[in-house]
């Protein structure tokens, strides 16, 4: 159930060109909140922005009650946030929208972010290693100091986990797109019986359908999260219609996360 809280900011750092990762203490949202859901957040310190901003939870963490959101900025409202200090209040909706729903025994994932698309694949990819899932998680970024979720999914240190990584300009990894390294891996998988049976991706939409074509290809059940414009967040308003195989959804309550089988790409 949807509930509003005050979220206390406790630290809002700036991790590369244009990205920041802030940490609130907001008890019961880092509670509750699933993989894939958001927060719907006010920009409280600046009242001409009526609307909330909605982020994806990149981390979360119980026992301290702090959660993490990596943001982009793109307008007025991710750059009012930039000038929050710890301390900083703010009132955020959560947990809002369908998160990932992963096959319950699923045993070898392929999880593809693109630029800030890598943080709503990080407490997803949790969840699998937990469950005992191999993961092979495929991150990409323009350049090197975009790719600011590497070192936390390397942290993870976890067994069953792999990290490839791309940049367009060939500054970290490979050079290319993370699409393209997800193709290698669909394909060395087929040829050695090493099936995924599970995708997940999230990131600019271009970078999702092609994802969802390599799925479809090779026949594996797959996830994505799709950005909307938002207004209201509980399914109201109709601003974050996604066209679906069933006639239109609202991303807000219906999604994010689309099983692709819903969308006519
Ligand atoms: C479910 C969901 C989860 C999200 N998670 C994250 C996240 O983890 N990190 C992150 O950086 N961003 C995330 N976003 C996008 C984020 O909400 C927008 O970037 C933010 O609301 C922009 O606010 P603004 O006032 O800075 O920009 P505005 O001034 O409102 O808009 C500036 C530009 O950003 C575009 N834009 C604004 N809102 C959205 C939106 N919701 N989706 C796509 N484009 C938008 C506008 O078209 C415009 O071009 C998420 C969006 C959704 C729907
Ligand atoms: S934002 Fe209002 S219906 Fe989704």
């Amino acid at each position: 159930m949807l509930f509003d809280e005050i979220a206390t900011v406790t630290a809002n750092q700036k991790l590369g060109p244009g990205l920041y990762l802030m940490t609130l203490k907001a008890p019961r949202c880092a509670l509750e909140i699933q993989p894939g859901q958001f927060v719907h957040m006010m920009i409280s310190t600046n009242p001409a922005h009526v609307l909330r901003r909605p982020f994806s939870v990149y981390a979360v963490d119980a026992r301290t009650e702090l959660i993490d959101v990596l943001y982009q900025v793109v307008g007025s409202g991710t750059f009012e946030m930039t000038k929050w200090q710890a301390g900083t209040r703010t009132a955020v909706v959560a947990p809002v929208g369908r998160g990932w729903s992963p096959p319950y025994n699923a045993r070898r994932a392929l999880l593809i972010g693109g630029g800030v698309g890598a943080a709503p694949l990080y407490m997803l990819c949790n969840q699998l290693l937990d469950k005992g899932a191999d993961v092979d998680v495929v991150l990409g970024a323009a350049t090197a100091d975009c790719l600011v979720c590497l070192d936390r999914y390397f942290d993870l240190r976890k067994p069953g986990l792999r990290v490839l990584h791309t940049t367009d300009d060939g500054s970290a990894g490979a050079q290319g797109f993370c699409t393209e390294l997800a193709e290698d891996a669909l394909a060395l998988a087929a040829r050695t019986g090493k099936r995924y049976d599970y995708v997940a991706a999230c990131g600019p939409e271009p970078m999702m359908r092609i994802a969802t074509g390599l799925a479809k290809l090779y026949g594996i059940p797959c996830e994505v999260s799709l950005e909307r414009r938002m207004a209201c967040g509980i399914g109201a308003c109709l601003s974050c219609v996604v066209d679906t195989v069933e006639g239109k959804k609202r991303a807000c309550v219906d999604g994010p996360v689309f099983d692709i089988r819903e969308l006519p790409w």
